[in-house]
């Protein structure tokens, strides 16, 4: 059975009586497929499995979509059952920030200044903040985060190494629509037009990848991948990015990540891929 609990009390009581490894998977709500996936591999390697809901004002800047992100929780508790976890932990604002905006708050530092953060400025503060705080209220083994997320996971890994937090973090890859899509808790704001459009940022992607395996280099897979963005006017790009594995500047051949935030209609998304730099022909 799967309990649901709103208070910190009752989170401790639930957690104190789950023996053994648990791994936590923490979420905003508004659960898809790519949710379940981070369920499923969570009970997979832990013997119990702890899912958060929580739609985190701190990671939202004036002007964003926090008001009207979905709200789901029944649908979401309903999924966590399915897929075995124990115990949801869906608190509201004031159960988690009992004194306001906590005064004191965890930020990225430089890797938190680009892409995202540079866009987004205050949100890895916002996401730090409450990923630390609910590592303390669940205790897990094990923390499971998206790869769609990729800059996230990255800053949270950092996080963890920097702090000396006792948690392993574990990536998961994305899972994506059958034309290729990113799953995203946001993707239900587009329609039929805009998610038509949206294809645009996997099939970037996609381009970029077979770019680098054709010994295109750096150049050759982000013009690859521009091609296919310019080709859709209805997306406005915010950024392509190619890297390294850790968002450091990109190699000039082996392992890299090709990165993509755009806006479809009104509808900020985001995406990305591991890929191969195969040496410069
Ligand atoms: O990825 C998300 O859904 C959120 O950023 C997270 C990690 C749950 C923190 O609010």
């Amino acid at each position: 059975m799967t309990r649901l609990a709103h208070r910190r009390a009752d989170l401790a009581a639930a957690r104190a009586a789950l023996p053994g490894t648990v791994a936590v998977v923490m979420t905003m709500g508004a659960l898809h497929e790519g949710h379940a996936a981070l369920l499923r591999a969570a009970r997979a390697g832990a013997d119990h499995v702890v899912a958060t809901v929580f739609v985190n004002p701190l990671q939202f800047g004036p002007g964003e979509d926090f008001d009207r992100y979905p709200r789901t929780l029944d649908a979401d508790v309903a999924i966590c059952a399915r897929e075995g976890a124990d115990l949801v932990f869906a608190p509201n604002a004031a159960e988690l920030y009992p004194a306001g905006r906590p005064a004191t708050a965890v930020t990225a530092g430089p890797p938190g200044d680009v892409l995202e953060g540079a866009s987004r400025p205050g949100f890895f503060t916002g996401v730090l903040t409450v990923v630390c705080k609910l590592l303390q209220l669940t205790r897990p083994h094990r923390a499971l985060f998206g790869e769609k997320d990729y800059q996230q996971l990255t800053v949270i890994r950092r996080m963890v190494a920097d702090l000396d937090l006792p948690v392993k973090v574990v990536g998961v890859p994305t899972v994506r629509e059958p034309d290729g899509l990113a799953l995203s808790s946001r993707n239900r704001y587009l329609g039929a037009e805009d998610r038509r459009a949206a294809r645009c940022l996997s099939g970037a992607l996609r381009a970029g990848i077979d770019a680098g395996a054709a010994g295109g280099g750096g150049d050759g897979v982000l013009a690859a991948a521009r091609a296919v963005l310019d080709a859709t006017p209805a997306a406005a790009l915010d950024y392509l990015a190619l890297t390294d594995p850790d968002l450091g500047p990109a190699p000039p051949a082996g392992p890299a990540r090709l990165l993509v935030a755009a806006r479809v209609g009104g509808t900020r998304l985001i995406d990305n891929v591991p890929l191969d730099l195969a040496p410069r022909r």
